[in-house]
């Protein structure tokens, strides 16, 4: 193996919609710094799924916890993850697994990442216990209805999550 695709192999890219991050994604980031040189953490756009934050913002979160934070780099993409591999010449996607129920999404992405790149590997790290029954919609449901997400998002999460969901309803407000 030459010496250039070995320092490919220590980056993983740890993809997700990040809607919002939580100390379970903070958790897999960490422990993966241990194992890779680099963590990129790739904050996914174009999805079907209807993001509570924009791109820009969910990602912007990541990097202003991460500032100066040795090993990770943040960053968003849209379209094929394998694509933006590709052009990044990176090869390992990190994932965290929590729960039995989390098998079948995650097996049909590692095969379907499989099949359009050959090349990448998807490796799983199961969620620390603690973390395991943190999700972002949990969180988001959690603070919509008044209750406090200490010790399952950081503060700064939180606090731009209550901003966010007061806009959301002065919005709705405003329309009627
Ligand atoms: O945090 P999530 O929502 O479970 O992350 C899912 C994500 C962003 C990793 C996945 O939807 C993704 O990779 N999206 C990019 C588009 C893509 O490559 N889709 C094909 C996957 S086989």
């Amino acid at each position: 193996m030459s010496e250039k695709e070995n320092r490919k192999m220590k980056s993983a890219i740890y993809p997700g919609s990040f809607d919002p991050l939580t100390y379970g994604h903070i958790n897999i980031i960490n422990r993966g710094r241990k194992i890779f040189d680099r963590v990129v953490v790739a904050v996914a756009g174009n999805m079907s799924k209807n993001t509570t934050f924009t791109i820009d913002e969910r990602a912007d979160i990541i990097k202003e916890l991460f500032r100066g934070v040795k090993g990770v780099e943040v960053v968003s993409f849209r379209g094929l993850l394998v694509n933006y591999m590709s052009r990044r010449g990176i090869r390992t996607i990190l994932r965290g697994l929590r729960t039995f129920s989390d098998f079948e999404y995650e097996f049909q992405m590692a095969m379907g990442n499989k099949k359009l790149a050959q090349e990448v590997e998807t490796l799983f790290m199961i969620t620390e216990g603690e973390y395991s029954y943190i999700s972002s919609s949990i969180i988001k449901e959690i603070v919509a209805l008044g209750g406090s997400a200490r010790g399952m998002v950081p503060p700064l999460v939180e606090k731009k999550l209550r901003e966010k969901l007061r806009a959301e309803r002065a919005a709705v407000k405003r329309g009627r």
